[in-house]
C-alpha cells in the first residue's frame, strides 16, 4: 500500500480547511491537489480591498484554514509536513502540506476534528459562567505552540481602554463609504448563498457592551436591532512577534487552534475585528494594553449552547485536483 494520502482523503482534508472561520465568510483560498500533497493559495479574487488592503486577515483566514486542514489529516492518521510560503516569486502559494500515511489519530486529536463541526461564531450573549482557568491556560498554550500569543485583557481599565478603541475604530470604518459598499457586498440577509453573512449568523439580541461589527449597517431590515444583553465574557487579544504573512499566516494558525480547543470545551468566541483592521489602531491598542508584539485580533469568548452555522463554498469549489 502505498504511503501517500489517496486523492480521496485529501479531498476530506481540504474540507475541513475550507471549514476555517474567515474574515466576513470571505473563504479566500484554493487547495491544490498532487500525488499526496496539497498546495495552499491565497484567492486574491475574495480579498478585501478595502477592509483588508495589504491581505493581512486574507492571510489570518487562510492560516486558519491550514489548521483545519492539519486537524483533518491527523483525525484520518496522516502526518502532515508544512512549508509556509514555499515559493518566493509566487506570494499567493501560501503553503505546501505533504500527507503521508502515520500512526492512529489519538483520541485527543478525534476530538479536536469533531470539534471542526461544533466551532461557529457566536455573536450573541454567552452564559454567565466564566471560562475555568485551566481552560484559558490551554487556550494559552494552543496559541503558543502555533507561534503566537494569547494575552487575556482583565482589569477593567483595559477593557474600558479597548472599548473606546473599539468605538472610535468602528464610526471611523461605518463612516466610509467604501467600507459600507464593500460590507454591502458580503452581506446576503435574502436567500441563503454559500459565502458571506447570512442574516441567521447576526444575532437579533448582540452580546455584551463591547462594539460588535455591525452587519445590519447596510441591510437594516434584516434584524431587529435590540439593545445590547450584558454578559460577561472572557476578553483576549491574539497577539505575534512579526507582523508579516509568514506571522499572519502563524496567527491563523493559532487562531483555529484557540478556537477548536475552547469548542471543545463548549466555549465560542467572536473577532471584534474593528479595532485591529487599521495599523495604526492595532499600534494603539497595543500601547494602550502594554502589551509586547502586534495585536492580531481581539476575540469575546465564553460558553454558549447554540451558535448559528454558517454557509461554506462546496469542496469542488475550492479543490483543484492536478495529475502530478
Ligand atoms: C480574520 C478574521 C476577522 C473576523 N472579524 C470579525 C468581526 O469583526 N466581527 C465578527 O462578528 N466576526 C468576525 N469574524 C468571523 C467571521 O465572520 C466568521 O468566521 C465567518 O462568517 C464564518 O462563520 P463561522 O466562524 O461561524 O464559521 C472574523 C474572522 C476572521 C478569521
Amino acid at each position: 500500500m502505498s504511503t501517500h494520502a489517496t486523492a480521496e482523503e485529501l479531498r476530506h482534508v481540504a474540507q475541513a480547511g475550507g471549514l476555517a472561520p474567515s474574515v466576513h465568510n470571505t473563504q479566500p483560498w484554493r487547495f491544490v491537489a498532487g500525488a499526496g500533497r496539497l498546495g495552499l493559495h491565497a484567492d486574491a479574487s475574495r480579498q478585501l480591498k478595502v477592509l483588508d488592503p495589504d491581505g493581512r486577515q486574507l492571510h489570518l483566514s487562510c492560516g486558519a484554514a491550514l489548521f483545519h486542514a492539519r486537524v483533518g489529516a491527523r483525525a484520518l492518521g496522516l502526518n502532515v509536513k508544512v512549508r509556509l510560503l514555499p515559493d518566493p516569486s509566487a506570494p499567493t502559494h501560501l503553503a505546501d502540506l505533504v500527507l503521508t500515511r502515520g500512526d492512529p489519530a489519538t483520541d485527543d486529536e478525534v476530538r479536536l476534528a469533531t470539534a471542526i463541526l461544533h466551532r461557529h461564531t457566536h455573536r450573541g450573549p454567552f452564559d454567565d459562567r466564566p471560562l475555568p482557568e485551566a481552560l484559558l491556560t490551554m487556550l494559552s498554550n494552543a496559541a503558543t505552540a502555533e507561534g503566537a500569543h494569547l494575552h487575556q485583557v482583565v482589569a477593567a481599565d483595559e477593557l474600558i481602554e479597548l472599548e473606546v478603541l473599539l468605538a472610535r475604530a468602528d464610526a471611523m470604518e461605518e463612516e466610509d463609504g467604501r467600507y459600507r459598499a464593500e460590507l454591502a457586498t458580503w452581506v446576503h440577509f435574502g436567500s441563503p448563498v454559500e459565502d458571506g453573512i447570512p442574516a441567521s449568523a447576526v444575532a437579533s439580541v448582540p452580546g455584551s457592551s463591547l462594539r460588535q461589527r455591525d452587519f445590519t449597517l447596510t441591510h437594516p431590515a434584516g434584524v431587529d436591532g435590540s439593545a445590547p444583553h450584558p454578559d460577561r465574557p472572557a476578553v483576549v487579544v491574539l497577539t505575534t512577534e512579526g507582523d508579516e504573512p509568514r506571522a499572519w499566516l502563524r496567527a491563523g494558525q493559532a487562531l483555529a487552534a484557540v478556537l477548536l480547543r475552547a469548542a471543545d470545551h463548549g466555549v465560542q468566541a467572536q473577532p471584534l475585528g474593528q479595532v485591529t483592521d487599521v495599523l495604526a489602531y492595532r499600534l494603539a491598542l497595543r500601547g494602550a494594553l502594554g502589551i509586547l508584539g502586534t495585536p492580531q485580533l481581539v476575540l469575546r469568548m465564553g460558553f454558549a449552547d447554540r451558535s448559528p452555522v454558517t454557509p461554506r463554498r462546496v469542496v469542488d469549489d475550492v479543490l483543484l485536483a492536478v495529475a502530478d
